[in-house]
């Protein structure tokens, strides 16, 4: 393949790119996207703030832009992400107790409900595991109103739209260590306990390395019987940056479950990470070094 899309779907696999909706009108911005991209995801337009910026009254025009520029050039979509702790509505960010789980567990409904059936994998809770060596969960108002709420929301999410997968999706997971193993263990409890997860979403937000065991980390979800994806993937600048895009191809590549990858932008100057250029295209929408590693690791 000469395009990223082409190349990964010759091996069974999307490669995608998140996206601002307000950037596809910008010619650059589109034109890269369709060419390199099969699959989407919102930066923003799909999080709690976005969707119900009110209580109970739901807002989709960007997420329903989003859908529709998928759907005409061939691309699949990502749902991000039902429930996190950031980027709630200052409405929600003020309840707690029953009040927060209700209001928490009907905005699963909802969103999942309205765009069912075209959604290949949501992002159904995002970040809830604590950094550092604990394993364990993230204090947040969502914890707060009890420890099922992780389990709460993927059997919303089940019910509201049977075809997506469900995925959990984190960061500082990229090798073995005591959140992935925290996460891991979360996994392997709703497997035996028949809670509804199909996925783990690996956001790998990297630096200037890579974890040795990465591959090995992906292993070892894949073999609870959940698919793994990369899902929100930008590299720090540096002399590494290409080979480290090419390892995690790689990595992707060697489990068989590994079903795609997602960068988080299309060119540096998109990026959420500023002066780290971490992304493929350069701001001029050139290829990168980092991307030519990509399309020969694929
Ligand atoms: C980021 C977006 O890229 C920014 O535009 C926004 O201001 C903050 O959120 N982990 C996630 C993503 O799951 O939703 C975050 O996206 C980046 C970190």
């Amino acid at each position: 393949g000469t395009t990223l899309r082409a190349a990964a779907a010759e091996k069974g696999r999307y490669f995608g790119a998140a996206v601002a909706t307000g950037k596809l009108s910008d010619n650059t911005y589109a034109t890269v996207l369709n060419r390199e991209f099969n699959s989407v995801v919102a930066e923003n337009e799909m999080k709690w703030d976005a969707t119900e910026p009110q209580q109970g009254r739901f807002s989709y025009g960007g997420g329903d832009r989003l859908v529709s520029h998928a759907r005409a050039n061939g691309m699949s979509v990502r749902g991000h992400a039902l429930l996190w702790h950031q980027q709630q509505p200052s409405w929600a960010q003020g309840l707690s107790g029953s009040a927060l789980r209700n209001a928490a567990i009907n905005h699963v409904t909802q969103v999942a409900t309205h765009f069912r059936g075209q959604i290949y994998a949501w992002d159904v809770v995002n970040e809830a595991f604590a950094d550092g060596g604990s394993g364990g969960r993230r204090d947040s108002n969502l914890q707060r109103t009890g420890n099922d709420w992780i389990e709460a929301a993927f059997r919303a999410a089940r019910a509201a739209d049977p075809g997506a997968k469900l995925c959990y999706n984190d960061y500082n997971t990229d090798g073995i260590n005591a959140k992935s193993t925290g996460i891991y263990n979360m996994v392997r409890d709703f497997k035996s306990r028949g809670v509804p997860i199909d996925c783990v979403g690996f956001q790998s937000h990297l630096g200037t390395t890579i974890p040795g065991d990465y591959q090995a980390n992906l292993q070892r979800f894949a073999d609870l019987g959940v698919e793994v994806q990369i899902t929100e993937l930008d590299v720090m600048t540096g002399g590494n940056q290409a080979n480290i895009y090419a390892a995690v191809t790689r990595a992707c590549l060697a489990v068989s479950r590994c079903t795609g990858i997602t960068v988080w932008g299309v060119r540096d100057c998109d990026s959420w990470r500023g002066s780290d250029n971490a992304l493929l295209f350069d701001c001029s929408g050139n290829k990168k070094a980092a991307y030519n590693a990509v399309l020969d690791a694929l």
